[in-house]
């Protein structure tokens, strides 16, 4: 089977960091409500010359350059966000263009929320077979600052604003296994009549998915590729509340080290969370070549999806 074989990764945050603490100037909260309810101790936000643009421009840049690739070597550029800064053009073609790419190289973004990157992952298989040429750059960003209501606590304490960038090289019987999943729901919501609403969330609700979707991708992917966790050297999975996080640890039985976790630092950066990640674990040399690694996203739509890939 056509798989995807991850070659460099890149990522970009906002210069300005929020604690917990200073969340206090938009809504009535505290360090300790947040961390101990999420596990988020401080979140980045975009300033007037930031965006999702250029935070998505930064991690591609970045991800290029480490894979020795040339631009034309790129097949296709996928951004997956769900608060790109315009409607149109896409986020994708602002980078398309700021890295000069040939224009035959098809640029789109993916909305599929919180499991964005995994499902342009699943794009990305598709196009690379009919381009004709070996790479695809993949890009989750995303400037939650802009969608949030920060006059709403409920929502604005959870998600932060960054950026991550791989380079996947799509390699014929490579090992992998993708599956994707969509429960429709407005359960977590933004824009309505003229794009104008902030974010609106039944945080109980997504609670409740997002604790038996997460172990249940895991179990389908080990299950379809007839492998058990003892196969798997880590789980990397969207980081939005260290609850979530840990309650499918208990579940699934696996030890707690093979999870990476990150949204002490970020919070939730939707789409952007699974390849900032993958860039951090890269810098720290903590994926090896031929390790198995499983990634999983869940969250607005309602979208869940994995792959479990060879490195
Ligand atoms: N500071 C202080 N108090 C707060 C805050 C805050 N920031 N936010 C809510 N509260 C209060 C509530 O008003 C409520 O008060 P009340 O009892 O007087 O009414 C109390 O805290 C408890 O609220 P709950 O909703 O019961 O808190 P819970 O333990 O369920 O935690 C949370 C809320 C963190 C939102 C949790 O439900 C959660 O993590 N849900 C999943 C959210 C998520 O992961 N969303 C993103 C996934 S999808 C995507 O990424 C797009």
């Amino acid at each position: 089977m056509n798989g995807l074989k991850l070659l460099s990764t890149g990522r970009a945050l906002p210069r300005q960091a929020f604690s917990n603490d200073s969340m206090r100037q938009f809504v009535d909260t505290s360090d300790e409500w947040i961390a101990s309810r999420t596990g988020i101790n401080q979140r980045y936000f975009c300033g007037e010359d930031e965006s999702t643009t250029s935070l998505a421009i930064d991690a591609a840049r970045m991800a290029l350059e480490r894979s020795g690739m040339a631009p034309d070597d790129i097949g296709c550029v996928l951004v997956a966000t769900s608060s790109g800064e315009y409607a149109m053009p896409s986020t994708a073609c602002l980078v398309h263009a700021a890295l000069g790419l040939p224009e035959d190289i098809p640029a789109m973004d993916v909305g599929a929320a919180c499991a964005g990157f995994l499902f342009a992952m699943e794009a990305a298989r598709g196009l690379l077979v009919t381009s004709g040429r070996r790479c695809a750059l993949i890009i989750g960003a995303e400037q939650m600052s802009s969608v949030l209501d920060m006059s709403d606590r409920n929502t604005c304490v959870l998600f932060g604003d960054g950026a991550g960038a791989a380079i996947f090289e799509l390699v014929p019987d490579a090992e992998y296994t993708s599956i994707q999943g969509v429960r429709g729901s407005d359960a977590i919501r933004v824009g309505g009549p003229c794009r104008a609403q902030k974010m609106a969330m039944d945080g109980q609700a997504v609670f409740r998915f997002a604790v038996s979707a997460l172990p249940q991708c895991v179990n389908d992917l080990l299950q379809k590729a007839s492998m058990t966790t003892d196969d798997v050297d880590w789980v990397i999975c969207h980081q939005a509340n260290v609850r979530i996080i840990d309650s499918s640890i208990r579940r699934l039985k696996m030890p707690d080290e093979k999870f990476y976790k990150n949204l002490d630092r970020y919070a939730n950066t939707s789409a952007a969370s699974i390849p900032i990640v993958l860039d951090e674990m890269n810098e720290k040399g903590l994926l090896k070549p031929n390790q198995r690694i499983i990634l999983v996203g869940f969250g607005a739509g309602l979208t869940w999806a994995g792959a479990m890939l060879r490195i």
